[in-house]
């Protein structure tokens, strides 16, 4: 069977491309198969920069096909910020509530109508055969104070479009169909289908 490695140490993120990519004949692997892998800095200014340096480094290291998933909130307020920080918007080693009390913060008082933001995943696979890139975006909005406990990061915070409920009051198989990562994979698995 084919193999790949996922360039991440987020195991909500594994779980959710592990789920949505089952069907596949294809083995996923990911960074805790190989415990000596680095921790991969992040120092790109785009999702796009950082997605290819963590694949790029993922199998230079493997010598395995390695796909890296570089996400975050963009929030039109704050003119895309947290954007290609946003696991660190509230500093270093921040916490998801704290991530999220910030960005609250910054957020109150502000009308419903200027509450828009999205989600975007940046997907790379990286292998001899080349490089493919997909992207994949969720629009919705902010919510006013965080609601429900499914999920990680910034799901209690995010209502997408098409819904009153936030990411994180989904199910995983709700979120799993309409998510930016979703989104991203659906163009990725036709790549993963023709190797
Ligand atoms: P990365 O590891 O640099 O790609 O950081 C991604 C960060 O973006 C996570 O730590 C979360 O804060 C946020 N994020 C990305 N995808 C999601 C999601 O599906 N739900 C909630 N937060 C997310």
């Amino acid at each position: 069977m084919n193999r790949i490695v996922l360039a991440t140490r987020n195991k909500h993120k594994t779980e959710e491309i592990k789920t949505i990519l089952k069907d596949l004949r294809l083995e996923i692997l990911t960074l805790n198969d190989f415990p000596d892998v680095p921790v991969l800095k992040e120092e790109g200014s785009t999702f796009r920069e950082n997605s290819l340096q963590k694949a790029h480094a993922v199998h230079l290291y493997t010598k395995i096909p390695a796909l890296a998933d570089d996400s975050g909130l963009e929030v039109f307020f704050l003119n895309g910020r947290p954007g290609v920080i946003s696991a660190r918007y509230a500093g270093d080693g921040a916490t998801d509530e704290e991530n999220n009390e910030k960005l609250l913060g910054q957020m109150r008082g502000v009308a419903p109508r200027r509450r828009g933001a999205q989600f975007r995943a940046v997907l790379t696979l990286f292998g001899d055969n080349g490089t493919e890139v997909t992207e994949g975006i969720c629009p919705g909005r902010l919510a006013e104070l965080p609601r429900g406990t499914n999920g990680f990061g910034y799901d209690p915070i995010f209502i997408p479009d098409g819904f009153s409920r936030t990411y994180a009051e989904l199910t995983a198989e709700e979120k799993n169909l309409i998510s930016h990562r979703a989104r991203a994979l659906a163009a990725m698995r036709q790549v993963l289908r023709e190797r």
